[in-house]
């Protein structure tokens, strides 16, 4: 099929490239030169394994191509993808101005007969707002979420685990439009991947329910963690234990400094803020919770540190491992990570950060911070050393190696990824999150 991506972030991107991989003819759409001219010549203009021999692989098919002005090549494409960001806006809801763009865009090059297909986050109601405009010029919509997860993007978007359809109203244009999609996921329907068909405010919601739902666990650990360390239980085996329920289950059940990225933090205030209009007061109550335990994570890895290097720190030494908001992403978004590593500067603190990817990204947006690819270059007379982000190649450190080079054997480990036992035999002065 003939499909555009309108939107080639993360999502766009990722998405365009996987649709070509499915052997369709595929457009990407962006206003950014720069990211168009990357993508075009197989840049990937983020880290993602995986996603760059993709692009390079489906480019070489002449399957693939990216444009800022798509003029009337429009006119000839089937289904068209909208994956515009939704950034919040200062009140904590989304803002549609791109979706807003991009339906522009659309309804003055798209053909009367295609199909708009929307995958970006969207508060309830948007999707039944956008098919009226689209109804205007013959096109039909339908909302179908994205659950991608960076770091495991391609897999997710060509092996996801369910996918939802939210269809217009009308029996008749529910089934072209479903048709049109089932043809574009023909492969995926074909290994039995579970399709999900709603109506628009079901499918809108279902995203942002997936994601707080994420959230709520790992706040709720991490206020388990809390009662763990003043009752002197460990939050880890708890985790364990309670995990082997298949109702509750380990995952997203890792105690630490907190969720941080585009999606979680971004998506809990969004279905607050349509919480809150829609007078549905215990779920706003509920996500206000689950966001002040996660950003209280935070202040409590801060104070932590604080204590632990004899409550002033002011000219302190101090390497954090870890800058990008989870391992196998060089995403920084709200990271906790790099919070806590700026605070920490703020208050007086000489930070040396650590990461295996971030590092070109934290260099342009916190140029006051001393950046260091090497671990073992940047424990280097540290006098407190913070785990915030659990690469492989952090919680692989032998310890015994690892305090050769600092002042002060003295680790936080904000992810609960290291050994304690194996730490504190090499004579460091480990403390976790709940443990
Ligand atoms: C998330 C959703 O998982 C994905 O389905 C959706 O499409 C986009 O948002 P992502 O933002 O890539 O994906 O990250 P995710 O793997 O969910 O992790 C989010 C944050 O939670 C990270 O900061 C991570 O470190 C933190 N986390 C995760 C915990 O603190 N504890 C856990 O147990 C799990």
């Amino acid at each position: 099929m003939k499909i555009s991506v309108v939107g080639c972030g993360y999502l766009g991107a990722v998405h365009a490239a996987c649709m070509a991989e499915l052997g369709h003819d595929v457009l990407g759409i962006d206003v950014d030169e720069t990211k168009v001219a990357a993508l075009s010549a197989g840049r990937a203009p983020f880290y993602e394994p995986g996603f760059e021999e993709l692009l390079t692989r489906v480019l070489g098919t002449g399957r693939l191509r990216f444009t800022t002005a798509p003029g009337d090549d429009l006119a000839d494409v089937d289904l068209h993808f909208i994956a515009v960001g939704t950034p919040q806006s200062g009140t904590g809801a989304a803002d549609l101005s791109y979706v807003d763009a991009a339906i522009t865009t659309l309804l003055a090059g798209a053909a009367p007969g295609s199909v708009v297909v929307g995958k970006s986050t969207v508060p309830v109601g948007t999707a039944t707002q956008l098919a009226d405009r689209l109804a205007e010029r013959d096109i039909a919509l339908v909302w179908n979420p994205e659950f991608l997860r960076e770091g495991f993007a391609v897999a997710d978007t060509l092996h996801p685990d369910r996918i939802v359809y939210g269809v217009p109203a009308d029996p008749t244009d529910a089934q072209e439009a479903q048709a049109a999609l089932d043809a574009v996921y023909r492969d995926l329907l074909e290994e039995g991947i579970p399709r999900i068909v709603t109506d628009y405010p079901t499918a809108e919601l279902v995203k942002t329910a997936a994601n707080s739902f994420l959230a709520t666990k790992i706040s709720f650990i991490n206020a388990m963690a809390h009662l763990c360390d003043t009752a002197g239980a460990d939050v880890t085996v708890l985790a364990d234990a309670i995990g082997h329920d298949p109702r509750i289950g380990r995952r997203f059940l890792q105690a630490g400094v907190g969720f941080g990225g585009g999606c979680l933090p971004k998506d809990i205030r969004a279905l607050q803020a349509s919480a809150d209009l829609h007078g549905a007061v215990h779920l706003a109550d509920l996500l206000g919770r689950v966001d002040s335990i996660n950003r209280e994570q935070r202040d409590r890895i801060v104070e932590l540190a604080r204590t632990h290097v004899g409550g002033d720190l002011s000219g302190r030494a101090i390497t954090i491992l870890g800058a990008a908001f989870k391992p196998l992403s060089d995403d920084v978004r709200d990271s906790p990570a790099l919070d806590v590593a700026s605070r920490l500067a703020d208050l007086g603190a000489e930070v040396t950060v650590c990461d295996p990817q971030a590092l070109p990204v934290v260099a342009r947006s916190h140029p006051h911070l001393t950046l260091e690819d090497d671990p073992r270059a940047a424990l280097k007379g540290a006098e407190l050393v913070l785990l915030l982000t659990e690469w492989d190649q952090f919680v692989a450190l032998d310890p015994a190696e690892a305090a050769t080079g600092v002042a002060e054997r003295v680790i936080i480990d904000g992810r609960n990824a290291l050994d304690p036992v194996a730490w504190r035999e090499a004579g460091w002065t480990y403390a976790g999150v709940g443990r």
